[in-house]
């Protein structure tokens, strides 16, 4: 397999000693602590989530520390730096695009104040512990490509960040676009050095399907490997024209769990000067139809009839508010890397083969 991004650059400055992952029991959290735990084993991880996140074996909790809470409670976002000198956070946890969609009160208490208890905590935790000047802790914020919408953000649209505005179309981009607008004004402040970036559909995600309006984007591969049925919500027979034009904007796992590493190492003057602090992840354009023929490559005929078609108007509603293509110029420009534009999809395909289900039956 070709494209496996490379992760030299994954190297911590000498003063962040620990860094904080939220939604370390979600998949992208999980996969970060995985990477971390390889990639730099000298740093201590503290790992929380609203459940008890994976310590991976690790037992030493001057290396790992699990910490079950929900950071929707000040009080206990504030003990979680209790003690600790935090120089790094990757803000990761979050409900997704469908459940925020369907429920208006979770989405905004969890994407947006529970994610403002960890930003105004780390700011006052900085100041506590002396992590100012060229010290201060590095904020990631890990946002969506939902923050845009409107005019010029259809499926079969092209999106230039530099010329298209943000008009999100669902209560998840708004949530996100908030965030990021917060994000942005605590490095403008000097308070913190912050970062967020906004990830394009991650597939092919193992376990169960999730809330987000994308899941299908995993499931149409990973269900069907495993003899398992599944359904494309967005066309209702093979032959349905949405088939080539649904397209969605998407990166492989490794691709992106790099990615989001390296925003914590980025240095500061990598941001164009004066255009935020926001970053769209590089991803790859793909239609459900290039999907259906990786999973017929690599299923064969048997995994393809596993497939059912059956329109779900939340799930088209949220779809159509997203563009199937954005330019990544800048984010490349700044040490992001990107999948292969023909094989991408197809390489998310064999790494979910070769991780996650060790193969395939003969
Ligand atoms: N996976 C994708 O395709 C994708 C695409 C764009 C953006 N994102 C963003 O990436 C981040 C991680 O996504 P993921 O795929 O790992 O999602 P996930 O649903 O697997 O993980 C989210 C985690 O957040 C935790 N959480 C929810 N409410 C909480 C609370 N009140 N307190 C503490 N923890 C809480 C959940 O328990 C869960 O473990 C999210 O912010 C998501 O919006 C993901």
């Amino acid at each position: 397999m070709s494209g496996i991004p490379t992760y030299d650059a994954i190297k911590f400055p000498e003063h962040i000693r620990t860094i904080l992952i939220t939604g370390a029991g979600g998949f992208v959290g999980q996969k970060l602590t995985q990477l971390l735990l390889k990639y730099a084993p000298d740093v201590k991880l503290l790992l929380t989530d609203v459940v008890q996140p994976p310590t991976f074996g690790v037992s030493d909790e001057s290396k790992l520390k699990a910490v079950k809470a929900d950071l929707g409670d000040t009080a206990a976002v504030k003990s979680l730096f209790e003690g600790e000198k935090i120089g790094l956070v990757y803000a990761l946890h979050g409900i997704m695009s469908g459940g925020s969609e369907a429920n208006f009160e979770l989405g905004y208490a969890v994407n947006v104040d529970s994610h403002l208890n960890v930003l105004r905590a780390t700011h006052a935790h900085a100041t506590e512990t002396g992590q100012t000047g060229d010290k201060k802790p590095v904020y990631v914020f890990v946002s969506s490509l939902a923050i845009y919408g409107g005019p010029g953000c259809g499926p079969l649209d092209h999106v230039d960040p530099r010329k298209t505005p943000l008009y999100p179309g669902t209560s998840y981009g708004i949530e996100k676009n908030i965030m990021e607008l917060y994000v942005y004004d605590y490095g403008r402040k000097g308070y913190l050095d912050t970062r967020s970036v906004r990830l394009p559909t991650v597939c092919i995600r193992s376990g169960a399907p999730s809330s987000a309006a994308s899941s299908f984007v995993s499931g149409l591969i990973r269900e069907p490997l495993q003899n398992i049925r599944t359904t494309l919500p967005i066309a209702s027979s093979p032959s349905d024209p949405n088939i080539n034009n649904y397209p969605l904007y998407c990166t492989k796992v490794t691709t992106v769990l790099r990615n989001i590493a390296y925003a914590g190492v980025m240095p500061e003057s990598a941001f164009p000067a004066g255009e935020g602090r926001s970053i769209n992840l590089p991803g790859v354009r793909v239609t459900p139809g290039q999907m259906l023929e990786a999973l017929k490559k690599y299923g064969g005929d048997e995994a393809f009839k596993l497939v059912d078609y059956k329109i779900d108007t939340a799930v088209q509603a949220i779809c159509k508010t997203w563009a199937g293509d954005y330019d990544s110029t800048i984010s490349q420009g700044m040490g992001f890397q990107v999948d292969d534009k023909d094989e991408g999809y197809n390489e998310a395909v064999e790494e979910f083969i070769e991780q996650e289900l060790g193969g395939l039956k003969k």
